[in-house]
C-alpha cells in the first residue's frame, strides 16, 4: 500500500538545470575548460565533487583534490547567487498542484535530492511547508545512484521503500530508488527515465489521478 512519495529536487519540482549550467559555465570558460549543454545533461542527480569530476574528465585535466574543492566551491558560490532569482512562480508545471494534491489526501511526503542547496530552493519556492522530511546532499554520504538518500527518507517518514513512490528525472536516480526496492516515477525522455516503474514526459502529466490509475493495485 502506497502510503508516502518522495522527490527528487531539480528537474522534478523545479529545473535548476539551467543555473547549475551557468555556473559551471562560468568556472570552465575562467578554466579554459570545454563545457556546454551536453556535457551538462551527464550532470542531471550527480553530485557536486561527481560533476566536476566528469567535467575534468570530458577535458583530460587533473589536479590536486584540494584544488578540485576549491574550485567545486567557486562553481557553487555563483550558484548560490543566482538562486536568489527563483521564485513562488519557478515550479515544473504541474509539481506544486501534485504537492497541494498529496497534502489534502494525507499522504507522506519527503525530498530526496542530492543538492546540499535544497533547503534554499525551497525557501525560493516557499515550498519547504509540502515536506515531511528534508533529504539532500548533507544527509547522506553515498549519492546516487545508490539508494541512501530515498532509504534516508523513507525512514524518516516511518514507512518501508514499498511504501512510497519516488519521482525522478535522472537516469542515477530512478537506478537509485530501484536499488532501494521503491516503486518509480521517470519525469523526462524514455532514454532517460525509461527503466522507471512509470515515464511522463513531464510532471504536468504525472498526476496522482495518472499514477494512481497505474499502481491501481498499491493504492
Ligand atoms: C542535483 C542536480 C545536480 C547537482 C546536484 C548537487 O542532483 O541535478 O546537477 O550537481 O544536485 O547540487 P549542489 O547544489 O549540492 O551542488
Ligand atoms: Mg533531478
Amino acid at each position: 500500500m502506497i502510503k508516502g512519495f518522495i522527490f527528487d529536487l531539480d528537474g522534478v519540482i523545479t529545473d535548476t538545470a539551467e543555473l547549475h549550467f551557468l555556473a559551471w559555465k562560468a568556472l570552465a570558460d575562467d578554466m579554459g575548460w570545454q563545457f556546454d549543454r551536453d556535457v551538462n545533461e551527464k550532470l542531471r542527480g550527480v553530485s557536486r565533487m561527481d560533476s566536476i569530476g566528469i567535467i575534468m574528465e570530458h577535458n583530460t585535466v587533473s589536479l590536486p583534490e584540494d584544488e578540485v574543492a576549491a574550485l567545486a566551491t567557486k562553481k557553487n558560490d555563483i550558484y548560490v547567487a543566482s538562486l536568489d532569482q527563483i521564485t513562488t512562480e519557478d515550479y515544473l508545471p504541474g509539481a506544486r498542484e501534485l504537492l497541494t494534491h498529496l497534502r489534502q489526501e494525507g499522504f507522506k511526503v519527503a525530498l530526496g535530492s542530492a543538492s546540499k542547496n535544497s533547503t534554499k530552493v525551497l525557501q525560493q519556492l516557499n515550498a519547504t511547508k509540502y515536506f515531511d522530511v528534508i533529504g539532500d546532499g548533507n544527509s547522506v554520504s553515498k549519492s546516487k545512484p545508490a539508494p541512501d538518500i530515498f532509504l534516508f527518507g523513507a525512514e524518516k517518514l516511518d514507512l518501508k521503500p514499498a511504501e512510497c513512490i519516488v519521482y525522478e528525472d535522472a537516469e542515477s536516480g530512478v537506478d537509485a530508488a530501484k536499488a532501494g526496492g521503491f516503486f518509480s516515477v521517470g519525469i523526462g525522455p524514455k532514454d532517460r527515465v525509461g527503466h522507471a516503474d512509470v515515464c511522463f514526459s513531464s510532471m504536468k502529466e504525472a498526476t496522482l489521478f495518472e499514477v494512481k490509475s497505474h499502481f491501481k493495485e498499491l493504492f
